[in-house]
């Protein structure tokens, strides 16, 4: 072969290797690119992350997430109105999604996955489909109630004696799901009136209101609070990590509890991702994976297994909860609670 026609064969063997390099690799990245998701997270951070971690390796979409309280999200949507950076609102009391749903904030989403939803755990227009249940209770430094010559409390009215003036951290309505499902409890239980009473003489006992619901239970175990107001399951996920001197109790009148949600988010970018997350979430395997990493609400999907350390509290005297009312009526009851406490939320 002559030099010329061997640098012709060299050039035109390169060209093709390289257009068939270039033409698989646009091939893979049509493969790859699944597009994204960013969700808000109203549950626990090691929860969150591990379900983005799980939702991105089986499906390929990159998703993001950022946790909040439940207030705080809600004010974060209500400011993005229009200009949405996330698609989903991933856990939290649906109270929440409800008062979202009030600002035309949601899109309403019946997934094909809520067939296996227990009745009463999912809005029946798609506003919200539950993901969890918690119950809200009272936990306790056993150490240093002790210290203290105090009792445990064990009924919502306890926390108005004298004993227990400024040994109680809770969280506060305003930023935080948890101490909303407290006040609309109060109220349900009370009616308005008699509740706005109960709370001028139970604030000034308050030492702390902390912004996140899940707090006082870690706080109890630093020792850092005597008692405190949180869903139960936080207090026994902290015990389990190590705070042995955690104690928890419900109180005998009946307590509140959440449904925590998931939901649409209207005019959030990759809407068919977003779909895709949330029936992928209510599954009963999804939902099981919740307390490999110490969540241990009881599950919403018919097939999904309770853990077990939630067994413990499974007779606790619940109260008849309205959702729907407690999201409707979440403004102004924050704003009533705030005035007659004269309580801000705290912002960090
Ligand atoms: O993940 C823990 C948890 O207690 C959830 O069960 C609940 O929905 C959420 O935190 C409430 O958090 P916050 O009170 O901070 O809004």
């Amino acid at each position: 072969m002559s030099k010329k026609r061997f640098a012709i064969i060299s050039v035109l063997l390169l060209v093709l290797a390289i257009s068939f390099v270039s033409a698989a690799g646009s091939q893979d990245s049509k493969v790859e690119d699944k597009g994204s998701l960013v969700f808000y997270a109203g549950l626990q951070e090691d929860h969150a992350a591990m379900i983005a971690e799980e939702f991105e390796a089986v499906t390929g979409i990159k998703t993001e997430f950022v946790r909040m309280s439940s207030g705080e999200i809600l004010a974060r949507l209500k400011a993005e109105k229009g200009n949405m950076s996330a698609s989903v609102w991933y856990g939290g009391p649906v109270d929440g999604i409800v008062a979202a749903d009030q600002e035309g904030i949601i899109e309403h989403y019946i997934s094909p996955e809520a067939v296996n939803i227990k009745e009463g755990f999912k809005e029946p227009n798609g506003i919200w489909t539950g993901i969890y249940i918690g119950y809200l209770g009272f936990v306790g430094n056993q150490a240093i109630l002790k210290e203290k010559g105090l009792e445990m409390p064990t009924s919502w009215a306890d926390f108005l004696k004298p004993e227990y003036n400024q040994e109680i951290v809770v969280a506060h309505p305003g930023s935080s799901g948890t101490a909303y499902t407290m006040l609309a409890t109060i109220v349900q239980m009370m009616g308005e009136d008699a509740a706005m009473e109960y709370f001028k003489k139970f604030s000034p006992q308050v030492r702390q209101y902390t912004k996140s619901g899940t707090a006082p239970g870690r706080m109890a175990g630093l020792g850092e609070a005597t008692v405190g107001i949180t869903f139960l399951h936080d207090a026994i996920k902290y015990k389990k990590e190590g705070y042995k001197d955690i104690i928890i109790s419900a109180p005998v009148e009946g307590t509140g509890y959440e449904i925590g949600g998931v939901a649409l988010l209207k005019g959030g970018p990759d809407q068919a991702n977003a779909k895709t997350f949330i029936d992928w979430v209510l599954t009963k395997d999804v939902q099981e994976m919740g307390k490999t990493v110490g969540s241990f609400q009881f599950l919403t999907n018919k097939d999904a297994l309770p853990p077990e350390e939630a067994m413990s509290i499974k007779d606790t005297k619940l109260i008849d909860y309205d959702f729907q009312w407690a999201g409707e009526n979440k403004k102004r009851l924050v704003e009533l609670f705030s005035r007659e406490t004269s309580t801000v939320a705290p912002t960090k």
